[in-house]
């Protein structure tokens, strides 16, 4: 591949490149089905104490809307994590950048993701909890990007199920960018002399 190629595919930095989104999940629909989810997680364990694990920092956003909406005792914690690798694909080399701040020991530990992509990421993490001896864990991810699946992980809840395009907003970001958008959308990267 030429050098202008290699560029072409890469994250170009803000400004340099024709970047676009176009909106995928709209503000609305993303609101809708967290409240059709927080519902769900609240029917399936009724009355019990459900402890939320944010992923940092994308799950930010989708976490604290979630929790608004299960009703009854909720607490929250947040772990994160880095995955080798730059742009648009991970690696799947995981490691702990923050741990929790409480143990989970006997909880029932609700893993709040923002994406599903390879499964690398959750694969390490469930590896982790588990040996942490919580009550259950469960797994409740906004986006599923199915066909990108590497690790045999699934979710217990998912908001949106997406093909494989690489999406930003609503706490996902490319390079720490987009992450404030309200919407979900799918980043065109673009180049002057090609816009996609
Ligand atoms: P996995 O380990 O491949 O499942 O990737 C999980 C992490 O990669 C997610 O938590 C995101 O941080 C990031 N990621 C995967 N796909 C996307 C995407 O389409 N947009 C933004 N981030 C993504
Ligand atoms: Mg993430």
């Amino acid at each position: 591949m030429t050098k202008k190629a290699k560029e072409a595919k890469k994250p170009q930095p803000k400004g340099k490149g024709g970047e676009s989104v176009r909106i995928l999940i709209s503000r609305t629909r993303l609101q809708r089905r967290i409240t059709e989810m927080a519902r769900e997680i609240r029917k399936d364990f009724p009355g019990e104490p459900l402890h939320l694990v944010g992923v940092l920092k994308g799950a930010v956003f989708f976490l604290t809307d979630l929790g608004k909406q299960i009703s009854g005792d909720v607490s929250f914690d947040f772990i994160a994590v880095a995955s080798y690798g730059l742009g648009t694909h991970s690696s799947g080399q995981v490691r702990l950048t923050r741990d929790l701040d409480s143990s989970i020991e006997g909880k029932t530990v609700i893993v709040v993701e923002d994406i599903l992509d390879t499964g690398m990421t959750l694969q390490y993490l469930l590896r982790v909890f588990e040996q942490r001896k919580p009550k259950r864990i469960r797994v409740a991810v906004l986006l599923d990007k199915p066909e990108r699946r590497i690790a045999a992980v699934h979710a217990d809840y998912v908001g949106f199920t997406i093909p494989n395009e690489f999406v930003v907003g609503f706490g996902l970001d490319y390079a720490e960018r987009y992450r404030n958008m309200p919407d979900v959308g799918v980043l065109s990267l673009g180049t002057k002399s090609s816009e996609a």
